[in-house]
């Protein structure tokens, strides 16, 4: 096992009402949560305030976007110094669907990572290829250019503050998880990458979590994996079953 402390995101994504955050809350009081794993839900903007109220202090709560600045005329927008003023710390950027659905760029990514960080948020920026980048051959050419346009913005002093989601585009949502031996080939790229384009120190501390159709069935074996630190968990975070997730390790 690797000196990383295991890391779970549930990220519920446009998902709940008040009820179903209740009973969410319910099962991950309950747990019991295994203290070596952190643990840190993504909750629709709306109900960040709510569920930061009612969920036990050592889980943290994660925004699931931000903007680029503190304050203005952004309709729509909230900002790093919102989440943390209603008692949140954590915020994902650069996920799938804000690629994909609504256009963010690798720039603009970028950019809402050095606020939030010089903010003083945690980061979980998302990178991931599409099913046509793997088949043809350019995973590793598209997650390292998604990942140098994240590293080259993240402040110096600011690496314990990051925790890097690989979600490859393809197994978000569609039951195709990747196999534990195609994650672990691109954690371990990326970890390379890390260690020689910013620093072995940074490679070797920094957590690499797996996201895509994780479940309470495969989350075990990939949790064997080397350097896989964890998950990052959309559907299955929502229904009881999470917890063995978050538990895989035990
Ligand atoms: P999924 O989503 O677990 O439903 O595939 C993962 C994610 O998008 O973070």
């Amino acid at each position: 096992m690797s000196s990383r402390k295991f890391f779970v995101g549930g990220n519920w994504k446009m998902n709940g009402n008040k009820k179903e955050i209740d009973a969410i809350i319910d099962f991950l009081t309950v747990g019991p949560i295994d203290s070596n794993t952190e643990l840190v839900c993504g909750v629709p903007s709306c109900y960040l305030e709510y569920a930061r109220q009612k969920l036990p202090a050592s889980i943290g709560v994660a925004a699931q976007n931000c903007y680029k600045v503190a304050k203005g005329a952004f309709t729509g927008e909230i900002s790093p110094a919102m989440i943390k003023d209603i008692g949140c710390s954590w915020v994902i950027l650069g996920h799938s669907e804000r690629r994909n659905v609504f256009g963010e760029s690798d720039l603009l990514i970028g950019e809402k990572v050095a606020h939030a960080l010089n903010e003083g948020l945690n980061v979980i920026p998302c990178i991931g290829e599409k099913l046509e980048e793997r088949e043809a051959g350019k995973t590793e050419e598209v997650v390292f250019a998604q990942l140098k346009a994240i590293v080259e913005k993240i402040p110096e002093g600011k690496w314990d503050s990051v925790v890097i989601a690989y979600e490859p585009v393809w197994a978000i949502g569609t039951g195709k998880t990747a196999s534990p031996q195609q994650a672990q080939e691109v954690h371990g790229k990326l970890r390379q990458w890390l260690a020689e384009n910013v620093s072995p120190d940074v490679a070797q501390k920094t957590r690499i979590i797996y996201g895509g159709s994780v479940t309470a069935e495969n989350c075990r074996e990939l949790a064997k994996e080397a350097d896989i630190d964890g998950s990052l968990v959309g559907g299955a975070s929502l229904k009881p079953d999470f917890v063995h997730i978050v538990n895989a390790t035990q």
